[in-house]
């Protein structure tokens, strides 16, 4: 009989169930995820990254304030469709200076792991004024204020500071220039100086 052998203990018993579904989904967790903090292939950058400069780090601001990433990913898988469309795919290396990363999985918008680069300063520039202007059938919302609004200059040394404490590797000098770095510029500057960034450490690596 079932019964003889536990399992039909087990299976009509939801409190046993539960109990050892979430032991179970546990140990299956830990097994994938604990290795990844060990590995030098996921925690080492890659050869060629460096730090964001203080304006790329005031766009990556601006890009996490405005909600990007609800609409783009910045996460190359490595599957042709992909590669063929967006370039080399993302390895893990190229963001251990990110803090938060900006992988997302929503892509109404195309990926922008490998934006940088692919267009001018002056497309950008038009295109967050107004996406319509360039691309007619554009669903992205316009972002005309961006141009208008100086970045957080003051701001910036602590937000280096509190990165270089996570791990990135930010001299003092460069802590301690960011909010001359950033003096007179916009936010549309320094969203652009980000998006001209991404994606471009492997291609400096190869
Ligand atoms: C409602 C969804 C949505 C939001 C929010 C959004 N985008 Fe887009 N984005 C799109 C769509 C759709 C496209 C493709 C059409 C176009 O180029 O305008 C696009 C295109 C782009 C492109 C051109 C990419 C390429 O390879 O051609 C860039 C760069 C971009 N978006 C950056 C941003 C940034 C930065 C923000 C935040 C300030 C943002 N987007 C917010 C939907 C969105």
């Amino acid at each position: 009989m079932a019964s003889e052998s536990g399992h039909e203990v087990l299976e009509t018993n939801v409190g046993w169930m539960i109990l050892l579904v979430v032991l179970l989904v546990s140990v299956g967790g830990l097994v994938q995820i604990v290795p990844l903090f060990f590995q030098r292939s996921t925690t080492e950058p890659v050869a060629g990254l460096v730090p964001y400069s203080a304006l790329q780090q005031a766009g990556r601001d601006v890009y996490v304030r405005e909600g990007c990433y609800t609409c783009h990913s910045q996460m190359i898988r490595p599957l042709r469709a992909e590669t063929e469309r967006y370039g080399h795919y993302s390895v893990a290396g190229e963001f251990v200076y990110d803090h938060p990363f900006q992988w997302g999985s929503k892509r109404t918008g195309p990926d922008l792991a490998r934006v940088g680069g692919r267009y001018s300063d002056e497309w950008h520039r038009i295109h967050f004024n107004n996406p319509r202007d360039v691309v007619p059938e554009s669903n992205m919302p316009a972002f005309p204020w961006l141009g208008r609004t100086p970045v957080d200059a003051a701001g910036m040394p602590a937000r280096l500071r509190a990165l270089s404490r996570l791990g990135v590797p930010y001299s003092e000098e460069e802590i301690a220039g960011a909010a001359a770095a950033l003096a007179g510029r916009t936010e549309l500057d320094a969203l652009i100086a980000y998006m001209q960034v991404l994606g471009t450490h492997v291609r400096t690596a190869r």
